[in-house]
């Protein structure tokens, strides 16, 4: 089978290469799927530049979130046949003409779902709905704050936000993904590179007025956030992007400092919680998670309450092209690659 792995930390343009490789065995709890379409993800870029610290060595094999069909099923698993077509979440080796999934992390979709929608659904998706119903728990008029809101994780919060009828706060870096916010009914939208995002709600709202913060940028977005909670305040912390803009250790270790240091009795004071968020170790440890926010994500999605938005649809022979777009912060929703 034909493999796309990452050969070398840096720039896109010369990081992968397409390499003839074996195709897997499957385990006894795994699926084997002949691969329609794969997903890009945040982490992969990370990756990429040699910033995640959980990624294999290299040369390796990226991917998260493959789209395809049941080419072999271990002894163990009972809800899926050879040729079904199913999403799932593969923990690397996604990159490829055939990739395994956990059993726990591959789902059945109608044969006409678009592999775009098939792939957000995976990752991203059910990222935010195990933050939404697991973490964040959504009441009707709960003020909420998502980072990256146009991103894909963005836009599966905003969905879930929306659907549970919740104000948001939605940031994002462009003029364009601003627009795209509001047509997406953010009800108010921060261009955080031109304003401060806690100076305008706190402008807006008052001080300590939010009832959940979503941060993947991590560092001093994750304290200031953080300060904007009310009694009864979340913050989930799921990533850490800001992390890419440094190349340096002290350029790592002033994110890390940056995002404050918290004692248990001043979150008990405060009646706040910090929580963190990382579905590679749900996945290993507590997969009944992974596949209660499959099932329920891609219910959503069947029953139009849940509609991820492709924001590029890129060739094999594009990957490259594909992963510099995602780093360019131009991306808007889920990016996928076909065979
Ligand atoms: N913990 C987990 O298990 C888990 C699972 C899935 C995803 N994640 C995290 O969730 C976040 C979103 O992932 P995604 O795949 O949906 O990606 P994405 O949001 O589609 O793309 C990343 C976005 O991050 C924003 N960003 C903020 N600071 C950035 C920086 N310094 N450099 C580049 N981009 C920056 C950009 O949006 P703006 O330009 O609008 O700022 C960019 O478009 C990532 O941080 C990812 O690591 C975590």
């Amino acid at each position: 089978m034909r493999a796309a792995y990452l050969i070398r930390h840096g720039r896109a343009e010369e990081a992968f290469e397409l390499r003839d490789v074996d195709v897997p065995r499957c385990g006894k709890h795994q699926v084997l799927i002949q691969v329609e379409s794969f997903g890009l993800n945040f982490a992969d870029v990370m990756a990429r530049l040699g910033h995640y610290r959980d990624a294999p060595p290299l040369p390796a094999l990226l991917g998260y979130d493959v789209v395809g069909r049941i080419e072999s099923v271990g002894n163990a698993i009972t809800h899926l046949n050879v040729g079904d077509r199913v999403t799932a979440l593969t923990r690397f080796g996604g990159y490829a003409e055939y990739a395994l999934a956990q059993g726990a992390a591959a789902q059945k979709i109608p044969e006409d779902m678009a592999p775009g929608i098939a792939v957000a659904l995976a990752t991203q998706y059910c990222t935010a709905y195990y933050m939404a119903h697991d973490i964040a728990n959504f009441q009707r008029g709960d003020k909420v704050l998502i980072h990256a809101a146009a991103g894909g994780v963005g836009t599966a919060l905003v969905q879930m936000a929306l659907n549970a009828g919740c104000t948001i706060y939605g940031t994002c870096s462009s003029t364009n993904k601003v627009k795209y916010l509001k047509a997406q009914g953010v009800h108010h939208t921060i261009n955080y590179m031109t304003s401060d995002f806690a100076e305008e709600i706190e402008r807006l709202e008052g001080k300590k007025k939010l009832d959940t913060v979503f941060d993947p940028i991590g560092g001093k977005s994750a304290r200031k956030g953080f300060r904007l909670l009310q009694a009864g305040g979340k913050l989930i912390c799921y990533g850490v992007s800001s992390m890419n803009k440094t190349r340096t250790i002290f350029g790592k270790l002033k994110v890390l400092y940056d995002f404050g240091v918290y004692h248990p009795v001043q979150l008990l004071l405060g009646a706040k919680g910090i929580t963190g968020v990382n579905m590679l170790k749900l996945a290993d440890e507590n997969p009944v998670k992974i596949t209660r926010s499959m099932r329920g994500v891609i219910k959503l999605n069947v029953e139009h309450k849940l509609e991820p938005v492709v924001g590029g649809t890129f060739g094999i022979e594009e990957l490259s092209k594909a992963h510099a777009f995602l780093e360019s912060r131009h991306s808007i929703g889920k990016i996928v690659v076909k065979w």
